[in-house]
């Protein structure tokens, strides 16, 4: 979560020099041995499917992500449609699987009827949210043929903000109704008399932040939720309906989970959880120890669905949605939230898999926030775009959809990142086994900044082949970033021959680097 009001303070923190302060000093990787590290795979050990839905990705109407982004009606390099073809081949690339939209702090005042018909009659509005003005030419019926063409299952929030329940059951009507009505007339006017039959659908967005246009306490959020999700199943009772959850840590934002699932339980399918992190301490390995909030705030709101399901025969089966999620803390509204990340950031891409993959029995949605421009791993000029470093991880990590994630056992060196924190191994550690295929993926995070880690990596069942695919991100520059024409910060690949001994081998992950590790069974 973050808002306006909250980033200007993290600015002026960042403007007093406290982001820019100087990391303690480190002694160079090559002066010491490697560390020694013990990592064993059961492929019996599932921990369940890495759910498709963890590749999401969000567009919201703020700064340059729909309009310059994705949408550039009159560029050379825009179809008759006015998307980015450029764009849209780096989306496609990316593996994008769901597509949230149209926010964010956005949809809280946004009216979706204002964006449908004839583009030029449409009104232009002003965006309270981000202080803008919203032509509306970019509307449903774009945005749905949009995440048609990128291949994506499109993902719609509704306004619970300043919105009404009948505008989101007429949302829905639009989208999803078969019959004759007015508002299925409409979309067959506009284009589509087919259905879209849009699944997932948002119960509003981070109705727990006071920044929240219509902002209300849990009781009247979720009470609100409620009529609103029977009236939107009213018209179509297949939809999924992800209920806002927590993104404003700072409150008792697991009270607010429980008032949610409380009340929602046998409406929902989802909840959504955001996070967003960052080195704001200029401090690399505390840094990555992101990861312990990003699994306390996932085990925490798996523990209250538990608990309200519980002693429930046919319970509601309830996931979380981590629906927001991404690294954001340098660029504000002024900067139209034109994030510009480095190599480090990249590495923090594989702290949220692994966490979503290690509890991928719960985690069955995730969205990276955002995917154009704004806190997101591609970025547009006029003439062209260029791909950040936190774009290759997406990509690589998107390989194993559909995988069995593992609960692999680690064994590492640790550190404490902070006071008051407990300590945790530099390794950071996910495994997924692809059953038809016979292959592991071993996904590792070094978050050691300096050392080296060598590590045993041995298999319970079945026998390891010795070649050996490898992903790897390593830079020696922490803060490399990528730009127009330049490609500083990319990912390496090779295979590699090892010699299986006793079910296992050794291999060396390099001092802050993201490894990505394929392994045949045989
Ligand atoms: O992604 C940017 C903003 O972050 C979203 O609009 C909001 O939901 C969150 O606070």
């Amino acid at each position: 979560m973050r808002t306006p009001l909250r980033l200007a303070a993290a600015l002026a923190l960042a403007g007093a020099g406290l982001v820019l302060a100087a990391a303690p000093a480190r002694l160079a990787a090559e002066a010491q041995p490697p560390l020694q590290a013990r990592i064993k795979i059961d492929t019996d050990r599932v921990i369940g499917e890495v759910d498709p839905l963890l590749f999401g990705s969000f567009a919201e109407h703020l700064g340059r992500m729909i309009y310059g982004g994705i949408y550039d009606e009159g560029n050379p390099l825009s179809d008759a449609d006015g998307y980015r073809t450029d764009v849209m081949r780096a989306v496609k690339d990316l593996g994008v699987t769901v597509l949230r939209w149209p926010g964010g702090n956005f949809v809280s005042g946004y009216h979706w009827k204002d964006g449908i018909g004839p583009k030029d009659l449409r009104p232009a509005r002003l965006d309270l949210a981000w202080n803008a003005v919203e032509s509306n030419r970019f509307g449903t019926d774009e945005f749905l043929k949009y995440a048609e063409r990128i291949g994506a299952e499109p993902y719609i929030a509704v306004n619970l903000g300043l919105g009404t329940i009948d505008e989101a059951r007429d949302w829905v009507e639009y989208t999803n109704e078969a019959r004759p009505t007015w508002w299925a007339n409409e979309r067959g006017k506009n284009g589509h008399p087919a259905p879209y039959s849009v699944k997932y659908w948002g119960l509003g967005n981070e109705m727990d932040g006071p920044w929240q246009l219509g902002h209300k306490p849990a009781n009247e959020y979720a009470r609100f939720a409620l009529e609103a999700a029977k009236a939107m199943r009213g018209v179509d009772d297949s939809i999924k309906l992800i209920a806002s959850g927590s993104s404003n840590y700072g409150a008792d934002w697991v009270g607010w989970n429980r008032t949610v699932l409380a009340t929602l339980r046998n409406q929902i399918d989802y909840i959504a959880i955001h996070t967003y992190v960052g080195n704001r301490d200029n401090d690399f390995e505390k840094y990555m120890a992101w990861s312990q909030t990003i699994d306390r705030y996932i085990e925490t709101t798996a523990a209250l669905i538990k608990e309200v399901r519980a002693g429930r025969a046919n319970a509601r089966p309830i996931a979380i949605a981590y629906d927001e999620w991404n690294v954001w803390y340098r660029a504000g509204v002024k900067e139209g939230l034109e994030e510009r990340y480095d190599f480090e950031d990249a590495l923090a891409m594989g702290l949220f898999f692994n966490s979503f993959f290690r509890h991928a029995d719960v985690v069955k949605m995730a969205n990276l926030a955002q995917m154009v421009n704004v806190i997101a791993p591609i970025m547009t000029s006029k003439d062209g775009l260029f791909l950040q470093p936190t774009y290759f991880p997406f990509v690589e990590y998107g390989k194993q959809r559909g995988n069995r994630a593992l609960d692999v056992w680690v064994s590492a060196p640790t550190y404490t990142p902070a006071e008051n924190r407990p300590p945790l191994a530099y390794l950071d550690v996910s495994a997924t086994y692809d059953a038809k295929g016979r292959q592991v993926v071993l996904n590792v995070l070094n978050r050691n900044q300096d050392r080296d880690i060598a590590t045993r990596i041995e298999n319970q069942e079945g026998r390891l082949a010795g070649v050996l695919a490898v992903w790897q991100m390593t830079h020696d520059d922490l803060k490399a970033t990528n730009d127009f024409g330049e490609d500083r910060v990319r990912p390496v690949t090779r295979t590699e021959t090892v010699s299986v001994r006793d079910g296992g081998f050794t291999f060396t992950f390099p001092a802050h680097s993201l490894t990505i590790l394929r392994m045949k069974l045989e």
